[in-house]
């Protein structure tokens, strides 16, 4: 099967599993697990953080942070697709009983004046506005890279209000590559950011959150207490810092891959609208005579190739370590017998 479903499906390859096997490893809760505190090191000075924390996945991440920024009935700020709000199970509202303010964008990226109408004025009705979430890149409308210019402005404003400002930086390392600036500089803004090792940088586990000291210190308690403190954590470490040596620059070529594909699907028919792809995600959707979306997954999966649907009509493809320019023409092949069939 060739899979265009998610940056999430890749497998670590031999070399990578590899460098788990001289890993020096220790007990990870007592702070002994010198790999992962190297991880950690590193990835504090990459975010330009004070500290951070080696954690099993993005997802705990973010509900960590929101945990940390928030008190019950609190609001925090955010796309209305953002995965905090979509993809983590409710753990919001579950786990920081977070009450949601909903901005709605036409591609995951909002403004300072969207912060400011945001925020409730003060008073014993409303919820307390809390804290603004920002995703680079933003997932589901299609990978785009919020510019820095932009996540300054925003942070700016929420930091006017008040606010803490937290970074889901699941693909923050596609946004670096994509602008060609730094993950400090996106990050300079944020109270909190994280990065994925499981997306583009094709590890299999971990996730890393960066913060001050004293937030990291708080994480650590929430980490703890919702299982998620290790032991001999630095096999998985280890093949994170793998990851952040020989597979941040290539994803260049998951961007240059996507464009390609981006210019493919003009090709074929029912093929309704193309967002150009900003790094390795791409959204495109099925005119009304075209297949449903469901039908165009089912179909592309019976002729070898895996693909999503994430709305009405619309599918994503995604590139990653996995996938290569030659699938590309299975993947239009399957696309068009899919499209065609109607
Ligand atoms: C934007 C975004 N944030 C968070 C996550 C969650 O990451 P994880 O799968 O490591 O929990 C994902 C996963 O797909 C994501 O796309």
């Amino acid at each position: 099967m060739i899979d265009f479903y998610s940056d999430t499906k890749t497998r670590p390859d031999r070399a990578m599993r590899e460098a788990m096997l001289d890993a020096p490893v220790g007990d990870e809760q007592k702070g002994e697990d010198p790999t992962t505190r190297a991880l950690e090191e590193r990835v504090a000075d990459l975010l330009g953080k004070e500290a951070a924390v080696f954690l099993p996945s993005g997802t705990m991440c973010n509900e960590i942070a929101l945990k940390i920024w928030l008190r019950p009935g609190d609001a925090l700020i955010g796309d209305r697709l953002c995965h905090v709000i979509t993809s983590e199970g409710g753990g919001p509202a579950a786990l920081a009983g977070a009450m949601i303010h909903p901005v709605d964008t036409a591609d995951g990226i909002f403004s300072p004046e969207d912060v400011k109408n945001g925020v409730n004025v003060p008073s014993r009705y409303a919820p307390r506005t809390r804290l603004v979430c920002v995703e680079q890149t933003f997932n589901l409308k299609g990978g785009t890279v919020w510019p820095v210019a932009q996540l300054d402005a925003v942070s700016a404003a929420a930091k006017a209000a008040g606010l803490a400002t937290h970074m889901d930086g699941a693909r923050l390392m596609n946004a670096v590559v994509a602008s060609g600036v730094e993950a400090s500089t996106h990050a300079a803004g944020y109270d909190s950011v994280w990065i994925d090792f499981t997306k583009g940088l094709g590890a299999p586990v971990g996730a890393i959150l960066a913060g001050s000291r004293d937030f990291i210190e708080e994480a650590w308690r929430f980490k703890q207490m919702m299982g998620g403190a290790m032991r001999q954590s630095g096999v998985l470490a280890a093949m994170c810092l793998y990851a952040l040596d020989r597979n941040v620059e290539r994803l260049a070529d998951d961007h240059a891959l996507a464009d390609t594909i981006a210019a493919r699907l003009t090709e074929l028919p029912h093929v309704a609208s193309i967002n150009a792809p900003q790094t390795n995600l791409l959204f495109f959707t099925i005119d009304e005579q075209g297949p449903t979306e469901a039908a165009l997954t089912a179909s592309c999966a019976r002729h070898g190739v895996q693909i999503g649907s994430f709305g009405p009509r619309q599918i994503r493809l995604v590139t990653h370590l996995d996938v290569g320019p030659s699938d590309v023409d299975p993947l239009i092949d399957a696309l068009a017998v899919g499209l065609t069939a109607g």
